[in-house]
């Protein structure tokens, strides 16, 4: 008879004393979750800036096609070379992940220690800082400015904690608002010495010409994050990449997950990325859902912040309590968004560009949220 042994207790496991320091958060709880919670699921999925436009055609024919018992060639070699074309540099700049937030995992692994600092902005995308407390790091913050993160304050920042990495997504999440490439260059010339920018590009496909600065990929002052789960429809795949200096790019191979990429997902960026007449066809779409998300603002008396990205911010006009408030009555709805952390930004709400059908399911949601919001 096999004899029982006594369960063991959470104290009994023998985590590090960092995983034990470390809060039971996530950066995001994701809309399955509050769908179980909520026992339905949501008419419109409008909060987590995914691309309902979905993928080329092209790039189901090739995930289909895939082999799928055979592991991903572990070097990336031909979406590598692929990307490395596209951006017209050498592929030894290119580092192929499991998506920017994989990669930003990776990165902060490469840097990142007790006792080590790194900046970013305060209410700026959380899953950096996932990955510093997750290191053992010590992050400082800056606030933004007119609701643009603030180059010349991260920047002063880092020269006064001696931080070793900092983080400036352009465009920004959530705000969607954007700087000029030309100011970030003009900025680069200000980040103190030793200290690597780590410049998060996920939304560059849907912004004005001139948004990406002109850095050359050897510059190992800077380190760019791209996606394959934006624009180009491809969130679930996982599939990111980053440009850099040749020896830092080199230096993920001794920390990445070396199978960590999904053969079909390798072949899906692929064909995304060969297929450059459908990205023009869903930034097209993208340009009338921002459009349109900003005329219901405003049908509602709300104003639209200007966008760079596949959502848009929509200032709901006091604090955050009310904007919360008006969340929830959308979230009761049906209607699935998110809203900034931080405060002043966290007055308004983050709507995802959706199709005509889930911009009509927020339209009609709207004035009741924002009625139940002001009855408090
Ligand atoms: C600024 C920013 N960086 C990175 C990501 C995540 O990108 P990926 O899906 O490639 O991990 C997001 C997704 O919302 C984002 O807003």
């Amino acid at each position: 008879m096999a004899c029982r042994a006594t369960p063991r207790t959470m104290t009994d496991l023998r985590l590090t004393p960092l995983t034990t320091s470390l809060p039971s958060t996530v950066p995001f709880v994701g809309p399955e979750a509050q769908e179980r919670a909520r026992g339905a699921t949501f008419a419109a999925r409008l909060g987590a800036n995914e691309s309902v436009f979905g993928p080329s055609p092209k790039v189901a024919e090739a995930m289909a096609a895939v082999d799928i018992w055979k592991y991903g060639d572990p070097e990336n070699h031909d979406l590598r070379e692929a990307v490395a074309a596209h951006h017209g540099i050498d592929a030894q700049h290119i580092m192929v992940g499991e998506g920017i937030d994989g990669l930003l995992g990776y990165l902060v692994r490469l840097f990142v220690g007790p006792g080590d600092h790194v900046v970013t902005s305060l209410g700026a995308y959380p899953t950096f800082n996932y990955h510093v407390a997750g290191h053992g790091g010590t992050l400082h913050t800056v606030t933004y400015k007119d609701d643009h993160e603030d180059p010349a304050a991260l920047f002063a920042k880092t020269a006064e904690t001696g931080a070793k990495l900092v983080y400036l997504a352009n465009p920004d999440n959530p705000m969607g608002t954007w700087h000029d490439g030309a100011v970030l260059e003009r900025a680069l010339d200000t980040l103190p010495d030793g200290c690597v920018l780590v410049l998060d590009e996920a939304y560059i496909e849907c912004a004005p010409h001139g948004t990406a600065p002109e850095i050359d990929p050897a510059d190992p002052r800077v380190i760019r994050m791209r996606t394959f789960s934006k624009v180009y429809g491809l969130a679930g795949a996982r599939v990111g990449y980053a440009i850099g200096a040749a020896p830092l790019i080199d230096a993920f191979n001794k920390v990445r997950n070396h199978f960590g990429m999904n053969r079909a997902a390798q072949a899906g960026a692929l064909a995304a990325l060969h297929d450059q007449s459908y990205l023009a066809h869903v930034q097209a779409q993208i340009g009338a859902a921002r459009d349109r998300i900003a005329r219901i603002a405003s049908d509602n008396g709300l104003s639209a912040l200007p966008s760079a990205t596949n959502f848009v911010a929509l200032d709901c006009g006091a604090d955050g309590v009310f904007a919360k408030a008006v969340l929830d009555g959308l979230i009761a709805q049906g209607i699935f968004v998110r809203m900034p952390f931080a405060a002043p930004q966290n007055r308004c709400i983050r709507i995802s560009c959706g199709t005509a059908e889930h911009l009509d399911a927020f339209a009609a949601a709207l004035p009741t949220a924002l009625n139940h919001a002001r009855k408090g």
